[in-house]
């Protein structure tokens, strides 16, 4: 199945899996809208992505926390590029600390992004995926969503809630015609973590994971998918 012509929103789009997700759609002919919370972040990709010659590429700053923003951010994409087929909902920040030293401005910034950040972008793109007879969302969860770590309680509580908020989603929107899977990485090598680790899933592999996704057969959806380096370190 092509995805030509088709519009994608992909958030934190400016690095890591987001970038890669961008990009590989870019390659599959979709015109994409790149963002992240700084402008001059978001044109550099842009004026990369664009070389890449092949699907519509903008961008707008957005931070996913501001209900505002993230409306802007859908009327810009219905705008430049006339409509709205895939979301991808990649945003995402962590701090690890021990529940009695992590901030409530550190613990605002994660829930905020990881899962109310997810709730603004769906509840502004749902409309307009209706609209078009059907779409895609994909949310990026995390095998921290499934398993609790100490240090991680804000991590692992926005991912956990993200879960059930995307199972309670492809329910809801099924009949729209709107698929949605949530993908649940271990650790990928990106800046996310510090240190190159050698051993941990690469960003474009989870970009060909929701590549494969838009391309299944609409028939059905794969709502919940985890993905795990194969040889983690054992230490
Ligand atoms: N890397 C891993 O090991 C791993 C494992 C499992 C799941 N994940 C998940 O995968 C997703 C992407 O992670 P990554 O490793 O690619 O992280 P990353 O390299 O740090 O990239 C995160 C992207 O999100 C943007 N962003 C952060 N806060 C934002 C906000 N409030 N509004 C809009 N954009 C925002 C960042 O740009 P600015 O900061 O400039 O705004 C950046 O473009 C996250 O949801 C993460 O939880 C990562």
């Amino acid at each position: 199945m092509s995805l030509k012509g088709k519009v994608a929103v992909v958030t934190g789009s400016t690095r890591g899996i987001g970038r890669a997700i961008a990009e590989a759609l870019i390659d599959e002919e979709v015109s994409v809208v790149i963002c992240s919370r700084r402008q001059r972040d978001v044109d550099r990709t842009v004026a990369a992505c664009r070389e890449r010659e092949k699907g519509r590429v903008v961008g707008i700053a957005c931070d996913v926390r501001e209900h505002g923003q993230v409306q802007r951010l859908i009327d810009f994409a219905i705008r430049e590029l006339g409509g709205l087929d895939i979301l991808v909902n990649n945003a995402g920040v962590a701090h690890t600390a021990s529940v009695a030293d992590l901030k409530p401005e550190e613990w605002h910034e994660i829930i905020d992004t990881n899962l109310t950040g997810v709730f603004y972008c769906c509840h502004e793109a749902i409309p307009h995926l209706r609209t078009r007879g059907g779409g895609y969302i994909v949310n990026i969860g995390s095998l921290a969503g499934a398993n609790a770590h100490p240090m991680m309680a804000a991590y692992n509580a926005s991912k956990f809630g993200l879960l059930g908020f995307s199972e309670a989603l492809f329910q809801e929107v099924r009949y729209d015609g709107i698929r949605v899977s949530h993908i649940m990485p271990g650790s990928v090598e990106t800046d996310f973590s510090s240190g190159k680790k050698g051993w941990a899933i690469l960003p474009e592999q989870i970009a060909d994971m929701v590549i494969t996704l838009l391309k299944s057969p609409s028939r059905t959806m794969a709502t919940r998918i985890e993905m795990r380096p194969t040889k983690p370190s054992r230490a």
